[in-house]
């Protein structure tokens, strides 16, 4: 952690509150917080996922990698260890684990992701249900070879893996999709970057729609962008749990951002 997320990490601290659901008045939320954000329950489907991510932790394979957006604060070489990028790339296994029951909870069927990396976040979005859709953008060819692989030899032919800029992609995938149920951003984190795959992804977001961004405190900018998208006008419903931002657009809820501990 650097000194601005140390200061971020403690603001967000400080704000934060509704620990497990006490106090929450809205049946949604206090639902979202205790039956889904705090849910202990093992799916079998976090071993597979686990297996696969000591695999990647204990490789000694090196790949070519293209740099993309903000990227890492970490990583600055072309030629990378593929157990370097997955340390310090891949979801966390707490927040992977929560996507994974949000899409089980609220049965979102068609599923877009920016930022493949190798997979690991896209196994937590494709594995709750196989019918489901997935559509994964990654811009490192190689990085995006290791992940269509390990899809591949896992059969999970649920995800279309597609590599390219997250710009010149969404458009070609907007074609097959009419509504993105569910929206997990986690690259490119700059400001103005963000908000233009929010205003590109908006446009297909329906009612029932979840959009998740990752790293919202890891800058000022991505500070900036987080507070500009849960004002939204057509946001009714924002969580902060300082790794991740959540959005909600149903109209039936009534407009309030939370800042939940996690
Ligand atoms: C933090 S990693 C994704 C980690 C992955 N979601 C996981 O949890 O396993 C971000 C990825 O986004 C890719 N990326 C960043 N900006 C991009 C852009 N503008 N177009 C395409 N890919 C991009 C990077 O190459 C990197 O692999």
């Amino acid at each position: 952690m650097g000194l601005f997320q140390v200061k971020s990490y403690i603001e967000y601290f400080l704000k934060a509150g509704h620990y497990k659901g006490h106090g929450i008045h809205s049946p949604f939320m206090y639902e979202l917080v205790s039956e889904v954000l705090w849910d202990k329950y093992h799916y079998y489907a976090f071993d597979d996922i686990n297996i696969y991510r000591s695999l990647l932790y204990y490789s000694d394979k090196e790949i070519e990698v293209t740099d993309y957006g903000a990227g890492s604060h970490k990583l600055k070489n072309t030629r990378r260890k593929v157990s370097s990028i997955y340390k310090n790339s891949a979801i966390k296994r707490k927040y992977g684990e929560f996507l994974f029951r949000l899409i089980t909870r609220y049965k979102s069927r068609t599923i877009v992701e920016l930022g493949t990396s190798l997979g690991v976040s896209t196994m937590y979005l494709a594995f709750p249900d196989k019918s489901n859709q997935i559509y994964t953008i990654e811009g490192c060819p190689e990085t995006a070879k290791m992940a269509r692989e390990a899809f591949e030899e896992r059969g999970m032919n649920n995800i279309n893996a597609f590599t390219g800029k997250f710009v010149d992609v969404l458009p070609e995938i907007f074609k097959k999709v009419d509504v993105i149920d569910f929206l997990f951003v986690d690259g490119h984190h700059e400001k103005d970057a963000t908000l233009e795959y929010y205003e590109m992804c908006k446009a297909k977001a329906g009612n029932n729609s979840i959009f998740v961004f990752d790293d919202i405190h890891w800058s000022k900018g991505m500070e900036e962008a987080w507070e500009e998208i849960r004002n939204d006008e057509y946001v009714t419903l924002s969580v902060d749990l300082y790794q991740l931002g959540l959005v909600f657009f149903c109209k039936e809820c009534r407009k309030q951002n939370y800042t939940i501990f996690f």
